[in-house]
């Protein structure tokens, strides 16, 4: 089994090395336990070893994923400039911007072996902005472009193809997923779940889909938030079963599970 190491400080250890090369891993948690950094630390450490990164952000705008790069002295401009990793953000203002067609040509460009969907969440909110081809399984490629017409209507005849403009948010993560996997890189995708914790994520398809899940907890121990980590679920692997303190200084440090 071929794997990728994150190089998160103490996380490789809990997956055998690694992620499954080609797989799609899910991070899922609260706000602000650290999904973002975890998968900034995986794209801009991939680039810096030759392993290079397209992050793909709805959310946080460029600026923001450098400013906060630079709070750990990570130079995310000078990889960029080397067409190491590339940070793309989804336009939500852009008629018949076609993300999948646009992921692709980056990935072929920059060679990625690495790619961030941050996040599935975020994406999903915007749902109503996009179309998606009732028979996308023959193409996946091409398939979801911005719509923006506004129409309510459920089926369009657009030439080439027949768009299904009701989209449901678990029939996009489906597409997204697919996508990513046929490109053969090893990718990231973040959602989130409730606030309550008792959904692991919004949609409750992505963990299914999913080859692995990494969960990131915010625990109120006494006075003090304590960030933890665990892995769920990892294809082919003999994964840590145990829930991992983690500290947030200069990225993701994962400490070791004191044993049960
Ligand atoms: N330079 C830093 N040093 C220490 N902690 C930091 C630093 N920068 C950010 N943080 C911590 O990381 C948190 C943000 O982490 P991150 O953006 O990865 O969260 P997230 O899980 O992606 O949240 P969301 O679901 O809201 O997107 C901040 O709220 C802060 O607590
Ligand atoms: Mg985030």
């Amino acid at each position: 089994m071929d794997r990728v190491a994150t190089g998160v400080e103490g996380f490789d250890a809990l997956v055998e090395g690694g992620l499954p090369m080609g797989s799609n891993i899910l991070i899922t948690g609260a706000p602000g336990t650290g999904k973002s950094i975890f998968a900034l630390e995986y794209a801009y450490q991939g680039a810096l070893k030759g392993e290079n990164s397209l992050y793909i952000s709805v959310d946080s705008s460029l600026p923001m994923l450098r400013q906060q790069a630079k709070t750990f002295g990570w130079d995310l401009e000078s990889l960029e400039k080397q067409g190491k990793l590339f940070l793309l953000q989804v336009p939500l203002n852009q008629m018949k911007f076609d993300l999948f067609a646009m992921i692709e040509k980056v990935k072929k460009e920059i060679n990625a072996k690495r790619i961030v969907f941050d996040s599935l969440a975020t994406f999903s909110i915007n749902l109503d902005l996009f179309t998606i081809p009732l028979g996308y399984a023959g193409s996946i490629a091409s398939s979801v472009s911005v719509n923006g017409s506004g129409e309510d209507s459920t089926v369009k005849d657009r030439g080439d193809k027949i768009f299904y403009t009701g989209n449901s948010a678990e029939r996009m993560i489906f597409l997204i997923l697919a996508e990513l996997r046929n490109l053969g890189t090893t990718n990231i995708v973040i959602t989130y779940g409730d606030l309550s914790g008792q959904k692991l994520t919004v949609d409750g398809v992505s963990e299914f889909e999913c080859d692995g899940i990494i969960h990131m907890h915010n625990e109120l121990i006494g006075a003090k938030h304590v960030r933890t980590m665990s892995v769920l679920k990892m294809r082919d692997t003999n994964h840590s079963p145990y829930v991992h303190n983690i500290e947030i200084k200069n990225g993701i440090v994962v400490r070791p599970a004191e044993e049960l």
